[in-house]
């Protein structure tokens, strides 16, 4: 892997240039990413805290973000969502390689209201309906068959009907209580800005690469 040596060369940070508001320089960063037509979700990987003390990672879709927080939806029976109940500090990252550009965010995490969790479920395919129903995610299984064919069932039975979102899946808001911005530069001498929320600002600094 010698020869894979990144070089950063595409763009810069100047303290002049970051929003007070983190939650606008992250929308900002958004919509350049957006921009690209990359046709794919939003990836962030989500880290939780398990029993046992160890960061515990994963990609999830980030489906909404504003004010309050980032938005992704998920079983609350899942080993992320036991882990968010026993401990509700958790963090992103996401990473924009086309852009060089890193954001890592901490905060607390809570669920959605209801209805943002019931809308975002009727907008889902019928097939991701039924999944959602039989997937007890994170459980063993025995076979690969026993879940298609709990799927089939499901879908074989609920027929027309609406499929109503499960009480175990919905929404999560990860809100915000600290942001770092990465960009990457020549001779790994990175910009990167920390956000720290102080009561209703936030102090920006800029940190060493
Ligand atoms: C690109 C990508 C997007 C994913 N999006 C989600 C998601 O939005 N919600 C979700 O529950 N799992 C998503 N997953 C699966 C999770 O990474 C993970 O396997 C699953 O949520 C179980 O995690 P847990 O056992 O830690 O709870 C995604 C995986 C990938 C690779």
């Amino acid at each position: 892997m010698a020869g894979l040596h990144n070089e950063f060369t595409k763009r810069t940070l100047k303290v002049e240039d970051m929003n007070p508001d983190p939650r606008h320089q992250f929308s900002r960063w958004l919509d350049d990413y957006i921009q690209l037509n990359l046709n794919d979700g939003i990836a962030v990987s989500l880290s939780t805290i398990d029993r046992e003390g160890f960061p515990s990672s994963r990609t999830v879709y980030m489906r909404d973000c504003d004010e309050k927080g980032f938005i992704f939806y998920t079983n609350y029976n899942s080993n992320k969502g036991e882990e968010i109940k026993a401990n509700n500090k958790a963090s992103l990252l996401f990473f924009w390689p086309e852009l060089e550009r890193q954001v890592r965010v901490w905060g607390f995490v809570e669920k959605v209201e209801k209805e943002i969790s019931d809308a975002y479920f009727q907008e889902r395919s019928k097939g991701s309906q039924a999944g959602a129903w039989i997937s007890n995610q994170s459980a063993e299984i025995a076979t690969r068959e026993t879940l298609e064919n709990m799927h089939r069932a499901f879908l074989r039975n609920v027929g027309d009907k609406l499929i109503p979102r499960p009480d175990f899946w919905g929404g999560y808001r990860l809100v915000p209580i600290r942001f770092e911005f990465w960009q990457g530069r020549p001779s790994r001498l990175h910009d990167r800005f920390l956000y720290s929320s102080r009561g209703e600002s936030w102090q920006i600094a800029r940190l060493a690469p």
